[in-house]
Parts: structure tokens; C-alpha cells; sequence
């Protein structure tokens, strides 16, 4: 079986992935791996925007904003470093190409999601995530120490026998080749779990690989059972994965409504409350959609084709003219709140294995994201762990450097007996 040796593996190139690499010292070697092709990433689906702290004043508010929809189950510590972080982190998508949409003025300008208190969200039209993460894989590609490995499944991480993460078992998708890759520090960046759901605005392939390799090692991993709901997808009978209408449709004035055309749900409540209206109000209906009103949206439609021309674009498609009519709607799963357990620089409870973005859970998000955290959170705590990696870590324990090559050969023989067994149990 082939194998290879990296100082830091990084499994999954969305965002998370993409920024820790970036942030990884340039001469040192880093293998970025995903699923799929280097676009296929929910990071280049994210529509509404990022969060940032707005100003100074803001940092109490946006604070409570965060804790209070995450029914104040987040981890404060890293709330605060998140805020903390924030001015800079999109100073620096700045410096890399990234454009966010500004006022006339120049400064830039900000919407608004559900349960902000005030608005505080910079974004690129409906399309922010696009923006960033293709400005982040364009300045990875210029990287000679980075190199990305596009159809590579991450099929089951390598550790020890005291537990130290030792890199990964991979299927070259397209040959179908399994093989070994050691790595120093190995970086889960696999993002969230929609595949596993019927009805998901995510990616197809994100099926909580690396929760689920990560638990079959007994690395901790939290609130298995934190999935969040967004409550404006395109309704269709059709299958696949469902669009979604950004939120910052209703931060600009959208409107809910029932099949009578009346409001029945503050849209601005929290994700999770909204969508419980919503499905209540189908239920007392025994309707599987409701409908979202554009037309109340401020500024009306040179708001809609400035700040909305994807959603606009995609309804028309669908048969829907936004500018005439409501859409119909329905909630979707959309995002992961638990993960693999990680602190503020992504370290797990296994050595020289950190989890980063979708994938973790480092107790920001609490019981349910506030909108448009996640795209921040992935950016600030994938560098805190590049660095993390950079200083040496405070992981303690062998990394796979100070094994010999008999011992390496051994553990490669025990792991390919796990491998054959499982691509077996795969073709059954
Ligand atoms: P992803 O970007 O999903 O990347 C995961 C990577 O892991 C992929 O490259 C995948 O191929 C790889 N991978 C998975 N399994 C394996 C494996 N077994 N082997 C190898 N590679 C693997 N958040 C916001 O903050 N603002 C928004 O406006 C916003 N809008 C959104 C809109 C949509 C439609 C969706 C779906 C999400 C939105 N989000 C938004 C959430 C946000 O986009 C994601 O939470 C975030 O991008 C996750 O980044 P990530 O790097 O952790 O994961
Ligand atoms: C949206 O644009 O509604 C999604 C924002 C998010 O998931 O944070």
C-alpha cells in the first residue's frame, strides 16, 4: 500500500481548511485533501454574510446576541476571542482579494440577520461565501508548500497505541487507490453533516466523516444532537440538496407569510424559534410550505437585483417572479452545532489531532447559531490552530516522527488488515 509523510495533513478545503493552511509557516509542507472537487464546499455556498464587530460599543451586544440564541449554552470564552477577533480577520479577507459591499462613502456596509440586535454583517452581494473561500483557494494554489488533493476521501484516521493522531487512511475517489498518509499534525476541517439528511441546503458529500472517524478512536466529541434548521429554503418536491433564501432577505424587510397572507412570526427571532412558527403554522394548515414575501424588502427591487440577484436569478428559474409574488418556503437542516470537542486553538483530546470550522465544537454556537458566525468562527479558529501547530502545540506525546521504521511498518500492517476490511464491508 502506498504511503506518504507530511508535517501537517489538513482533511477538507472549505474555509476552515483552506485558512489554516494559509496560516501554516510557508516552508513547511502541508497536504490539503477533500472529498470532492476544490469548490464543492458549503463555504462557497454561504449567501447572507460574516459577522463582525461593529464598532467598539458593540462588542457588549453582539456578545449577548451571540449567547442569547445559542440559549446561552456557548462557551464564553470562546465567544469573546471570536468578537475579539473579528475586526482583523476581515482586514485580512481584505488584504486578500476579498470585496465586501461598501456604501457610498466607501465604508463598508452592513445587514442585518435574524436575532442581531443591530446590523453588523459585511457581505458580497448574496454570494459572500464564494467571495472569500475562492480568494482563499486562489491564494493556496500560489502556495508552493500547500499542495490540494481534489476526490480524496479521508476514510479513517491513524493513531498510536497511547492515542496520538498519526494521520489518515485515503481513497484516491477516482482510482479508487486506498493509501497511508503520516503527518506530524493532522487538521479535521470535514464540515458539517447535511449529507445525512433528506432535505439540507448542504453539500451532499458532508456526512460527518470526521466526527464519525473521530469517535471511533474515543476522541471526545459534544451535543451529537445540536443540528440547526434554516427556515427559508426554495420549497420543491424535487430531491437534492434545497436553496437557500438568506436570511438577510428578512434583516431588509421580507416578510413571512401563511397560506391566509398574514404574518404570524416575528422574522427576525432567532433560527430556531422561526422555524418552530413555521412548522407550526404548516401543521395547523396541513400545508408543507409557507410563503416569504420579497416585496417588502427596503429599497424595494434595486435592493432585490443589488443585494439579491442570486436568489432573484434561482426563484425566476424555479417560476417565481420575487418582484410579483411570494415564494413558497420550507425548513431545511443547514448546520452543526456539535462536533469534535476542540479548544480556542482547535486542539481535540487526542495529540496532534485538531478539528477546525463545521467539524468541532468549541462551544461558540451554544445550542443554536446566531446567523452568519459560522464563516467567522471557521476563519479565526483554523488560524488560532495553524498556529497552534507552528508553536508546537502543547501536545504532548510521540508524533509520528519519532517512530522508527519497523514500528511504522508494523502499524501499517495492523492498519491495512482495518482498511481492507472496511472497503470489503463497503462493496457488500
Ligand atoms: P466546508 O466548507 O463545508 O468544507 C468541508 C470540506 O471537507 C470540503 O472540502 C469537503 O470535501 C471536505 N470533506 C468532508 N468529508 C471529507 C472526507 N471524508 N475526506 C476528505 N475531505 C472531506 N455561514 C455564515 O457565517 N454566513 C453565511 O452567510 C452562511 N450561509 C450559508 C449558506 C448555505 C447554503 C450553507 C449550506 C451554509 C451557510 N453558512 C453560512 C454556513 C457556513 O457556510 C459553513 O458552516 C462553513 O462554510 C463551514 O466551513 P468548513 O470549512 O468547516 O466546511
Ligand atoms: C443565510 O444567509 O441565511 C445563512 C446565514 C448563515 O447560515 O449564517
Amino acid at each position: 500500500m502506498k504511503e506518504e509523510f507530511r508535517e501537517t495533513l489538513v482533511i477538507g478545503a472549505g474555509a476552515a481548511g483552506l485558512n489554516c493552511a494559509l496560516h501554516l509557516p510557508a516552508p513547511s509542507d502541508v497536504l490539503v485533501l477533500c472529498k470532492g472537487g476544490l469548490k464543492e464546499s458549503d463555504s462557497f455556498l454561504a449567501q447572507g454574510g460574516i459577522c463582525v464587530l461593529h464598532d467598539p460599543d458593540d462588542a457588549a451586544g453582539y456578545f449577548e446576541d451571540t449567547m442569547r440564541a445559542g440559549h446561552y449554552e456557548n462557551n464564553p470564552d470562546t465567544v469573546r476571542c471570536m468578537i475579539e477577533h473579528s475586526r482583523e480577520t476581515i482586514d485580512e479577507l481584505i488584504t486578500f482579494g476579498v470585496r465586501f459591499a461598501r456604501e457610498e462613502n466607501g465604508e463598508l456596509a452592513y445587514t442585518r440577520e435574524g436575532a442581531h440586535s443591530r446590523p453588523r454583517i459585511v457581505f458580497h452581494a448574496d454570494c459572500t461565501g464564494k467571495e472569500i473561500t475562492s480568494h482563499l483557494l486562489a491564494a493556496a494554489q500560489k502556495r508552493t508548500n500547500i499542495e490540494l488533493r481534489p476526490y480524496t476521501t479521508m476514510l479513517d484516521l491513524l493513531f498510536d497505541d497511547g492515542g496520538t493522531c498519526l494521520g489518515a487512511a485515503v481513497r484516491d475517489n477516482r482510482s479508487g487507490e486506498v493509501s497511508l498518509i503520516y503527518a506530524g499534525n493532522t487538521v479535521l476541517a470535514t464540515g458539517g453533516v447535511g449529507g445525512l439528511f433528506a432535505h439540507s441546503t448542504n453539500y451532499r458529500i458532508l456526512t460527518g466523516d470526521g466526527v464519525g472517524a473521530a469517535l471511533a478512536h474515543g476522541v471526545a466529541a459534544d451535543h451529537l444532537d445540536y443540528v440547526q434548521f434554516h427556515p427559508t429554503t426554495l420549497y420543491t418536491k424535487r430531491r437534492g440538496r434545497r436553496f437557500l433564501i438568506s436570511e438577510s432577505v428578512r434583516g431588509e424587510g421580507a416578510q413571512l407569510l401563511n397560506a391566509a397572507g398574514e404574518r404570524f412570526v416575528d422574522e427576525l427571532l432567532p433560527r430556531d424559534v422561526v422555524t418552530a412558527a413555521i412548522r407550526k403554522e404548516m401543521a395547523k394548515e396541513g400545508s408543507d410550505h409557507v410563503r416569504l414575501d420579497l416585496r417588502t424588502v427596503r429599497g424595494g427591487e434595486h435592493t432585490l437585483e443589488k443585494h439579491f440577484p442570486g436568489i432573484l436569478h434561482r426563484c425566476r428559474k424555479e417560476g417565481y417572479d420575487v418582484l410579483r409574488e411570494p415564494v413558497p418556503v420550507v425548513p431545511a437542516q443547514h448546520y452543526f452545532m456539535g462536533g469534535v470537542r476542540s479548544d480556542l486553538s482547535g486542539r481535540t483530546t487526542a495529540p496532534h489531532l485538531y478539528a477546525v470550522g463545521e467539524t468541532c465544537c468549541n462551544g461558540v454556537h451554544g445550542r443554536n447559531r446566531l446567523a452568519s458566525n459560522s464563516l467567522l468562527e471557521a476563519l479565526i479558529f483554523a488560524r488560532r490552530a495553524a498556529q497552534d501547530i507552528t508553536d508546537g502545540g502543547r501536545a504532548k506525546g510521540k508524533t509520528v516522527w519519532d517512530y522508527t521504521q519497523k514500528e511504522i511498518a508494523a502499524m501499517q500492517r495492523a492498519r491495512r488488515r482495518l482498511v481492507t476490511q472496511e472497503t470489503h464491508h463497503e462493496s457488500e
